[in-house]
């Protein structure tokens, strides 16, 4: 595809993040095209198109993947489906966005890293908090933190268990609860800025005292009473890596208390100095002749959504092709940690993580 071309995207599921995704391609209307959109309940994938001009509507995913016209698909389905839709996906040929989780278990993001290997087609995880414009400016200074031996990360929702009763709260449909679902962001952001450790061992432990009686409820997603909450709520982990640093991880999606302002947050801890990002706010902590010296970073008003400079990246990374910073493998990595948490929270032992694919 020559630089000039705008890069034709198909959209496979056209609930809640389907319609971001929409609205945000919509807005790169000299790079990139929304031509294909479908959905297993079809009603709104037509009336997606409708809204958006999008030429072509399909009855099933198989319809939309064989179009050869569409060079990229964004996978924005619930968990359970991103594994077996992006696996087909590349064995047709498409470059792929899946959306967090990559896959809702270890076992089925191996098979997306195994599928991209054969494939040798570009994978992102669109990870948008980390093209956000406090962690893009952070990011721009974590080398002067020197070794980044230590980091606290987590997001404490107060009331915000999402869709009750549906695929968000069943664990076979999602993988888990608040860990897989928020917690993979801020796992991601984290290992992000402290440069990409290794993971190697893990401890976790998670917990339900909300939703199981139906309390912690929040507004994304609408609840189906009848359903079920076999998830936790609560999740909290030590992340041990290979270069001897640290992460601890801790989620709620409902939780009675107050901790960063029920909003995501990630600190760290390094030789030379320190840093933290609290939504638009980043700091810097440093010394000065054994002074402690805080320095609010000036994060600049960025109108643009985030994900506006995730797709600029992906489509330059296609065109390039480059390896996206937010990747088929970084997306494995928080699978394994993930998956080690539930493991962990299940034996009550440390969970060695083994990086076999
Ligand atoms: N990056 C983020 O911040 C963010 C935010 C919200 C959701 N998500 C992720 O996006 C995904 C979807 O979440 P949502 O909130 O949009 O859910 P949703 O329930 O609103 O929408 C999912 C849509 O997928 C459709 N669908 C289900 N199975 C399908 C299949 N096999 N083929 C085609 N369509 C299918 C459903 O009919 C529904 O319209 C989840 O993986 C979630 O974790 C990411």
């Amino acid at each position: 595809m020559s630089q000039q071309e705008k890069m034709k995207f198909g959209i496979i599921g056209a609930g809640n993040i389907g319609t971001v995704h929409t609205k945000t391609l919509a807005k790169l209307q000299d790079k990139a095209e929304t031509v294909a959109i479908t959905d297993v309940y079809l009603p709104l994938a037509e009336e997606r198109a409708a809204e958006h001009k999008i030429g072509k509507v399909y009855r099933t995913s198989d319809e939309l993947l064989a179009d050869q016209d569409i060079q990229a698909v964004v996978i924005g389905v619930p968990n359970k489906y991103h594994a077996p839709l992006a696996i087909q996906a590349l064995e047709a040929g498409k470059h792929v966005i899946i959306e967090k989780p990559m896959a809702v278990s270890l076992e089925a993001a191996r098979d997306i890293v195994r599928a991209q290997r054969k494939a040798q087609k570009t994978v992102m995880v669109p990870h948008q908090m980390r093209f956000e414009a406090g962690a893009r400016m952070l990011k721009q200074h974590t080398d002067e933190l020197g070794h980044i031996y230590n980091a606290k990360a987590g997001w404490f929702r107060r009331k915000g268990i999402p869709g009750w009763g549906t695929w968000f709260t069943r664990k076979d449909d999602s993988g888990g609860g608040p860990l897989i679902d928020i917690g993979v962001h801020l796992l991601d952001l984290s290992l992000y800025l402290m440069g990409n450790p290794k993971p190697v061992s893990v401890s976790g432990s998670t917990y339900a005292e909300f939703g199981p009686h139906k309390r912690g409820i929040g507004n994304w997603g609408t609840p189906n009473w009848d359903g079920i909450f076999d998830v936790e709520d609560l999740a909290t982990a030590l992340i041990k890596m290979e270069d001897g640093s640290t992460l601890t991880l801790e989620v709620s999606w409902a939780v009675n208390n107050v901790i960063e302002n029920n909003g995501p947050f990630v600190h760290l801890m390094g030789s030379k100095g320190g840093a933290s990002l609290q939504g638009k706010k980043a700091m810097l902590y440093k010394e000065e002749s054994d002074k402690a010296v805080d320095i609010k970073l000036e994060v600049p008003e960025v109108k643009e959504d985030p994900r506006i400079f995730m797709y600029e990246h992906f489509i330059e990374c296609v065109n390039q092709g480059k390896e996206p910073i937010s990747n088929v493998m970084t997306g494995f990595t928080n699978n394994l940690v993930l998956d080690a948490i539930y493991r962990s929270s299940k034996t009550g032992n440390e969970i060695k993580i083994d990086w076999e694919i």
